[in-house]
């Protein structure tokens, strides 16, 4: 077993823990993380049964983490950052959630060029994993079946596209991407969901493009290059797909805090160098 072996593996057993207990995290207050927003219990407690597992694995240096400030020092190996609930707040109408990882061969704050793998858990009406690694050319989903996992299929993006989903409302994105966007949604089947974590498995799936732009609000976009853009653009770009914050791979945004955010395009190649034509300078 190698190290990456044991933090996916130590991933997906938490990540049954998870889905077996969801309902009775769902309802409850946490406190406000380190990007101003507001938790549930389920976000809080997520966070700690993964620490639990990936700080006491000897491959594991750093543990860092969308629900904490500071990262924490584990010894010596990766760094592992983590959105332990993505999408928390579609818990309250029993949407799906997700739990993104990034293994970063680095200290933070690093880029994704310093990713060696990244882990996408879907609790939908089932509960799989897409696996992207260094030392594995195909990107691999499993199926967590209770505490088993078995191998699903090697993934790959379908040629043609045909879904989209870019948050935000109109009005509230500039206006290119506003053109953008309804130039897209002419061609593309809506499909937005509020969880990132199902919003790009729906691209992969089907073909397409996922986006949280600038809005108003939030200049820099909201989703986090640690925890949720530079993984989910690893898994993207490992099946030949393209990732963009507007004009650079999502892998090559350099962060200089462990919270910082990006704009973030997932999906299909030729889409995302519409986005980068669109909205780069
Ligand atoms: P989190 O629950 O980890 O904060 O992530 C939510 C993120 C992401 O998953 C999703 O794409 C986006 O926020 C949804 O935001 P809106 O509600 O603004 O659409
Ligand atoms: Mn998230
Ligand atoms: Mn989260």
């Amino acid at each position: 077993m190698s190290d990456l072996d044991d933090v996916v593996g130590s991933v997906h057993a938490v990540a049954a823990e998870v889905r077996a207990n969801l309902a009775a995290h769902a309802g409850g207050e946490g406190g406000t993380n380190p990007s101003g927003e507001a938790q549930i219990d389920a976000d809080v407690w997520a966070d700690e049964r993964f620490f639990e597992a990936l700080s006491a694995l000897d491959g594991v240096g750093e543990y860092v983490s969308e629900e904490r400030e500071t990262a924490v020092d584990c010894g010596t190996g990766y760094a592992v950052a983590i959105d332990p609930l993505d999408g928390s707040s579609n818990l309250a109408s029993n949407n799906p959630v997700g739990t993104i990882v990034g293994v970063y061969d680095a200290e933070l704050p690093a880029p994704g060029r310093d990713l060696v793998a990244a882990v996408m858990v879907l609790y939908g009406p089932y509960t799989t994993s897409v696996v992207a690694r260094e030392d594995d050319e195909e990107v691999v989903e499993y199926l967590l079946d209770g505490g088993e996992v078995r191998r699903r299929s090697a993934c790959s993006l379908p040629d043609d596209p045909t879904v989209v989903g870019i948050a935000g409302k109109r009005g509230e994105r500039s206006a290119a991407c506003d053109a953008l966007v309804d130039e897209l949604e002419r061609e593309l089947k809506l499909r937005y969901g509020g969880a990132m974590a199902a919003d790009v498995r729906q691209v992969l799936e089907y073909g397409g493009l996922f986006g949280y732009p600038a809005v108003e609000g939030h200049p820099d976009g909201k989703l986090r290059v640690h925890f949720e853009s530079a993984p989910l653009g690893y898994i993207v770009e490992s099946l030949g797909g393209g990732s963009t914050d507007g004009e650079r791979s999502l892998l090559d945004v350099e962060p200089t805090g462990l919270h910082d955010r990006t704009q973030t395009f997932l999906g299909d190649a030729a889409l995302v160098e519409r986005v980068e034509a669109a909205l780069g300078d």
